[in-house]
């Protein structure tokens, strides 16, 4: 059997630099080795305040950007998460093997419950990281193709599948968390010790796949450097080392081949190349996107079909997790 991939977005937000150097384009060079299966996690972003208004757009949005990314939906399965029941289902049987312990020490959970009354934060928001395992072993998934923000989150649901399969029976494949060596962690643009996040309230901090070619520009010389004159990477600074890992995801250079490019001339010179680079290579992905947005119902369609592919996989998982746990069989069609 080909190998299998998985991996999931939320529809909150506009996909950005960061989700297209840390996630979208591994998952581009992953399709055509894997057999590859791409989610719009809506149920995930159900987990803390929502608008459900934009919910539906937001997730169309999520699947425009990942085929204008260039996932191809002939090849790989894209689809919505709520549209595929059995996530929901075998998220509540993983919450009955999760631990309170393992979830409280969530990194993400304790940071978005931050600042908040503690006893009225949301239980979704603990569960989180159980419906991320659910979605994952309902596919039997080798690989998660993630930035460095999720490696937690996959040490869980390891440990998650190994203790239901020593408990029930072999089961899930044990999957492992791929983390490109290169682009996990793209920093915001105004914070360098502050990751790029779609929930950023400062809108100079990240770039938006859609921004225009000028609000690209504009971004980009806004954004913060280190102390000193030199176009140099390292420890002591932050902001020049994220923009030319960006500079160099873009341009295939490597980090030493633009700093010697770059000797010599200042940040508004290195700024100005930078955006040229970061311009041209969104360019064709913004078209893409615009053109697909152009045609919502195409769009369902695709997830439509996605979700059809996906729920025929993830009824083959859960009837046998059903079976083991001693549910029994399934039951048909109501
Ligand atoms: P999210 O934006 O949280 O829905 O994340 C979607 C995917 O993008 C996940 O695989 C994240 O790990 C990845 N990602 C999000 N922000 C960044 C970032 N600043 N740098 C690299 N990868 C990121
Ligand atoms: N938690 C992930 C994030 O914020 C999104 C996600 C949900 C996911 N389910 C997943 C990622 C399954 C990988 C696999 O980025």
């Amino acid at each position: 059997m080909e190998k299998r991939v998985f991996s999931g977005i939320q529809p909150t937000g506009s996909p950005h630099l960061g989700n297209y150097l840390g996630a979208f384009r591994n998952w581009v060079a992953l399709q055509e080795d894997y057999d590859a299966f791409y989610c719009i996690v809506d149920l995930h972003t159900l987990t803390l305040p929502w608008d459900p208004a934009a919910l539906e757009r937001r997730s169309i949005e999520g699947a425009a950007a990942l085929f204008a990314a260039g996932i191809d939906p002939a090849g790989t399965v894209v689809f919505r998460q709520s549209h595929v029941a059995q996530h929901a289902e075998l998220a509540w049987i993983l919450t009955c093997v999760a631990r309170m312990g393992e979830l409280r020490r969530m990194i993400q959970f304790k940071e978005k419950s931050r600042g908040g009354d503690a006893e009225s934060i949301g239980a979704g928001l603990f569960a989180y990281p159980v419906l991320q395992a659910a979605d994952v072993l309902l596919y039997q998934a080798h690989g998660v193709p993630v930035g460095e923000d999720q490696r937690q989150h996959i040490e869980l649901m390891r440990d998650l599948a190994i203790r239901f399969n020593s408990q029930f029976g072999d089961t899930f494949v044990v999957p492992e968390a791929y983390i490109p060596k290169e682009g996990a962690r793209i920093m915001a643009l105004d914070d360098p010790a502050d990751k790029m996040s779609k929930s950023s309230k400062r809108p100079n901090s990240v770039v938006n796949l859609t921004d225009e070619p000028e609000l690209v520009a504009k971004k980009i010389k806004s954004a913060v450097t280190d102390s000193g004159r030199d176009v140099i990477a390292g420890g002591d600074k932050p902001a020049l080392t994220n923009l030319l890992m960006i500079f160099s995801l873009f341009d295939g250079s490597t980090v030493p081949e633009l700093e010697e490019r770059f000797a010599g001339s200042g940040y508004g010179d290195f700024k100005t190349a930078l955006a040229e680079t970061v311009i041209e290579g969104l360019r064709p992905i913004r078209e893409r996107y615009l053109e697909l947005m152009g045609d919502p119902a195409e769009l369902n369609r695709l997830l439509a079909e996605g979700a059809a592919k996906a729920a025929a996989v993830a009824e083959g998982t859960i009837a046998s997790v059903w079976e083991r746990v001693g549910l029994g069989p399934r039951p048909g069609p109501q």
